[in-house]
């Protein structure tokens, strides 16, 4: 393929995985942004012993095409004709590929169907295990959710809170600099073909808080975000913005942001028509309203479906979308008022507003009621929405789980959440929900990129984002399954690790999840960092999040009988089997109840032994990684191995004082001693 960015990782698209078009003749018929793409794509993986023709002279070995551009199928033979019989039917990101081991066809009916064949073409490869032989296969291969999304959490400049990318672990962004956007695009331009690559076909590119400055980026920055939408464009992939709900007054063109006022309205379809006018396929807002402080339509006694219209008027005519975010809790609560449960806010917030959303309003939901906590239950407001486009947000960075220092391979809680049975009586999973709710549903998830040269800080990290893609696409895929992709596409040379590494990845979200808060209780971070423990760090603050030990047990009841209720929020069967202790699963117990630290889980052991156990065997295993890693050193290339040695140090460290501060909080509470005699200090 085209050209890296010397000096940085190619990830899972290395030069090795284009091995099998090397000196071939391939064919291209399509036209387009992407077909450009493709093309420049095509050309460099032939390299200068193929060609890349138009038609289908010269017996082609591949053939990518249109299938409306293709002669009547009846003069076909081959791949390319089974392709096309094949193909009949598919929606615009479809394709149909078909190989015999000599020749292969991919036929679409739009040009994004053929790049994501391609790139279907070179993980088959890689996974078949011999590089340069073309794979003997023929599937048809549309996208299970139609929006899949990644957001940046990018600020315009290093200045602003939290620096130049908002929880993010790998670096500055690179997409801004010093309030620009950077004036060399290359790493875009690579980081968009990542992307296309495992499928996403929509990116917002600044951060959800929307700080004055970048604000601008409707105004004198729009030249270069339309300069960065091309890009994106050229691989299929849609370009958002998130704004500032005040807009119209941060650039002091209106004294309100009103949004029932009838000059907000006029201002911001004017907004949205320069944009249009610069980018015609422009995707729309992502909006963070009212939501930690951000301004939004209760500014002026207006609800959310207010907000979300007005925007999503202003972008109509264009055929833009507003991505609203549910996001929405008192986040200035009083550790006192035991009434108030973060857990409940977006559901209560929302739930009763369905169905009175514009049709380009798309309604963007975290997938836990709380924050990314590596246990938490689905969001209930997820379920509930069911005449409102929905995404579910998830969130890539490993903002609670590590940030990149420790490995957790987040894959098989994303695919619990998305394999969720809905209605808790055997129907639906979350993703086939989302996938009939609308055309305009989806997944979308905070990105784990900085400007590092492996992009994501940890080299293992890398495949969360990889796997995110994936799942998007095909949420029936497991982890395992994306793992054997992503192993055998990044490291090639490396066969005889294949299984290890598999593994690591595999197992460390639940280690992660042992020495860190247990039971699905959550939290017990540093406040504001969110990295390392701090088992009371939010106890007494503002923002909801607490554990609620005392000498006798631990946990937050949200039970209906007796806690905040919170448990009712889901359908019925569902909501029974949280509300009793009997039948709430083990992960989750300490979520919906409060209970005494001898309390009985479903394994038989106690709550308090538990969290011994688990803490000492989660530190454990982390060791054990470590000790794994040390002896893999020559056996992969050095600076992924350094990386990735330099990181498990400290995880291993991490882990020892998670599992030191816990044990040692709970035994000082309970003075339960631990059943093993282990040392709690
Ligand atoms: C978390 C995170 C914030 C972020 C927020 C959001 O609270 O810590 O940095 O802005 O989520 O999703 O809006």
């Amino acid at each position: 393929a085209r050209p890296l960015t010397p000096t940085i990782d190619p990830c899972w698209l290395g030069p090795a995985v284009t091995a099998v078009l090397r000196g071939r003749h391939v064919s291209l018929l399509a036209a387009g942004p992407v077909t450009d793409t493709l093309r420049q794509e095509l050309e460099a993986a032939v390299g200068p012993a193929g060609t890349v023709g138009g038609d289908l002279t010269g017996e082609p070995v591949l053939v990518l095409a249109r299938r409306d551009l293709l002669p009547d199928a009846t003069t076909l033979t081959g791949p390319v004709r089974r392709a096309v019989d094949a193909a009949h039917g598919l929606g615009g990101e479809g394709f149909a590929l078909v190989g015999d081991g000599r020749s292969a066809a991919i036929v679409a009916t739009g040009e994004r169907g053929l790049l994501y064949g391609y790139f279907h073409l070179l993980r088959s490869a890689a996974t078949a295990g011999s590089a340069d032989a073309l794979p003997t296969l023929d599937v048809v291969r549309e996208p299970a959710l139609a929006i899949r999304m990644i957001n940046q959490w990018d600020n315009t400049s290093a200045g602003d809170h939290l620096g130049s990318v908002e929880r993010g672990y790998a670096g500055d962004s690179i997409f801004f600099r010093d309030g620009r956007m950077v004036a060399d695009r290359r790493r875009i331009a690579d980081y968009a073909r990542l992307l296309a690559s495992v499928g996403i076909n929509a990116v917002s590119i600044n951060n959800v808080n929307v700080h004055p400055a970048a604000v601008r980026l409707l105004t004198d920055g729009l030249p270069d975000v339309a300069d960065v939408a091309r890009i994106f464009r050229g691989f299929g992939i849609s370009t958002y913005l998130s704004v500032n709900f005040a807009s119209p007054l941060v650039l002091g063109d209106l004294p309100t942001a009103d949004p029932c006022d009838a000059s907000v309205v006029a201002w911001w379809a004017g907004v949205a028509e320069r944009i249009h006018r610069e980018i015609p396929d422009f995707g729309g807002f992502v909006v963070k309203a009212n939501s930690e402080g951000q301004p939004g339509p209760f500014d002026y006694g207006r609800d959310h479906v207010d907000g979300a219209n007005l925007l999503a008027g202003a972008l109509a005519p264009f055929g833009g979308r507003v991505f609203w975010r549910c996001f929405v809790y008192d986040h200035r609560q009083d550790w006192r008022d035991r009434s108030t449960d973060r857990a409940r806010a977006a559901h209560d917030h929302f739930a009763a507003l369905d169905g009175r959303f514009a049709d380009n309003v798309v309604l963007q939901v975290k997938c836990g009621p709380m924050d990314f906590q590596v246990r938490e239950p689905v969001s209930p407001l997820a379920l509930a929405m069911t005449r409102t486009n929905t995404v579910v947000e998830f969130q890539i960075t490993q903002e609670y789980t590590g940030q990149q220092i420790d490995l957790c391979c987040l894959l098989p809680q994303w695919q619990e959440f998305l394999a969720f049975d809905v209605s808790g009586e055997g129907g639906d999973t979350l993703a086939c929900a989302l996938a009939r709710r609308s055309a305009s549903s989806g997944v979308c998830a905070v990105s784990n990129i900085g400007d590092d040269a492996n992009w994501t800080g940890h080299k293992l990290a890398q495949a969360n984002l990889y796997g995110f893609g994936r799942l998007a696409w095909d949420p029936a895929l497991s982890p395992r399954e994306i793992l054997d992709e992503w192993v055998a596409l990044t490291f090639p040379d490396a066969a005889d690790l294949h299984e290890t590494l598999v593994e690591l990845q595999l197992g460390s979200w639940s280690t992660y999840e042992m020495y860190t808060a247990p039971l699905g209780v959550g939290w017990m971070v540093t406040p504001h960092t969110h990295y390392g423990p701090a088992v009371d760090g939010y106890e007494y603050s503002k923002w909801g999040t607490y554990h609620f030990a005392d000498r006798d047990g631990l946990g937050v009841d949200r039970s209906v009988a007796t806690g905040t209720g919170f448990a009712g929020q889901y359908p019925t069967a569902w909501a029974q089997r949280y509300e009793h202790l009997e039948t709430c699963p083990d992960e989750l117990l300490l979520f919906f109840h409060h209970v005494p630290y001898l309390h009985r889980l479903h394994t038989g052991e106690t709550v308090i032994q538990h969290i011994y156990d688990t803490h000492v065997e989660g530190a454990r295993r982390v060791v054990t990684m470590r000790d794994l890693w040390r002896s893999l050193e020559g056996r992969l290339d050095d600076v992924s191995w350094t990386n990735v040695m330099e990181r498990l140090e400290r995880q291993v460290g991490s882990a020892r004082e998670w599992r030191d501060q816990v044990n040692t909080y709970f035994f000082r509470k309970s003075g339960i001693p631990d059943r093993h005699g282990r040392v709690i200090h």
